[in-house]
């Protein structure tokens, strides 16, 4: 009994001196982990916060359903005047293309849709381009090469207006703004289907 009692007392003990170095055990290392993370995160004082009109700059992309397209418009007119003056010298005044600047305008042989087959089949807008809206977003973002970023919205829109005028998909009356430019439908649109594929097969 005395045995048995004597046992408790120490089992009790031993309780309570684990529980004393736990505490004081956490206690250190909550303190030791504080430190180094303040470590890792040391502050610099380097930078600013981004004005409105910095992000406004970079935020540019446009989807191919159109969310993002920007206020402004333009017609052949405009885009052809604009063409002249800051792509003709590279895409040629036919947008034949010369050197390494594209075709922009007419479609190549061969007919239909043969790139799946030949991937040496030169890809137009006329012939390629699944979505009008990836015109604006690339010109805007990418052209003149030079430059880019430097083009207006109302002197893209007319670019673009003029791209697809000359490439036979819309009117030389078509003004071509953030609502309009959605409507039109790419001659190649039908040719592509959303990859919808969750993990493998690669191929269907
Ligand atoms: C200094 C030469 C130069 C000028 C000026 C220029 N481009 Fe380009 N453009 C290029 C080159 C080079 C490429 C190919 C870029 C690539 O493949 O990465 C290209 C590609 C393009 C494409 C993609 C064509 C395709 O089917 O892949 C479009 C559209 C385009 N340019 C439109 C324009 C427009 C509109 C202008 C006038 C605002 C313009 N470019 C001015 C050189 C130029």
């Amino acid at each position: 009994m005395a045995d048995r009692l004597i046992y408790r007392g120490n089992k009790i003990l031993n309780r309570v001196v684990l529980s004393i170095v736990l505490f004081i055990y956490c206690a250190a290392c909550a303190q030791a982990d504080g430190a180094p993370i303040a470590q890792r995160r040391p502050r610099y004082e380097l930078g600013r916060a981004p004005s409105a009109a910095e992000i406004a700059a970079l935020d540019i992309d446009v989807n191919p359903a159109g969310a993002g397209l920007p206020e402004g418009q333009g017609t052949t007119a405009t885009g052809a005047t604009t063409y002249a003056l800051k792509c003709a010298a590279c895409h040629g005044p036919s947008g034949e293309g010369i050197d390494k600047s594209p075709r922009l305008i007419g479609t190549v042989p061969p007919p239909g849709f043969a790139f799946a087959s030949d991937a040496s089949a030169p890809k137009t807008i006329g012939n390629y381009w699944p979505f009008a809206t990836t015109l604006y977003d690339y010109i805007h973002r990418a052209m003149p090469i030079t430059a880019p970023g430097s083009l207006t919205s109302d002197e893209t829109y007319g670019l673009v207006a003029f791209l697809l005028e000359r490439n036979g998909i819309v009117p030389a009356t078509m003004v071509i703004d953030a609502k309009s430019l959605q409507r039109v439908v790419m001659p190649a649109r039908r040719y592509f289907v959303r990859d919808n594929r969750l993990g493998s097969p690669t191929f269907r």
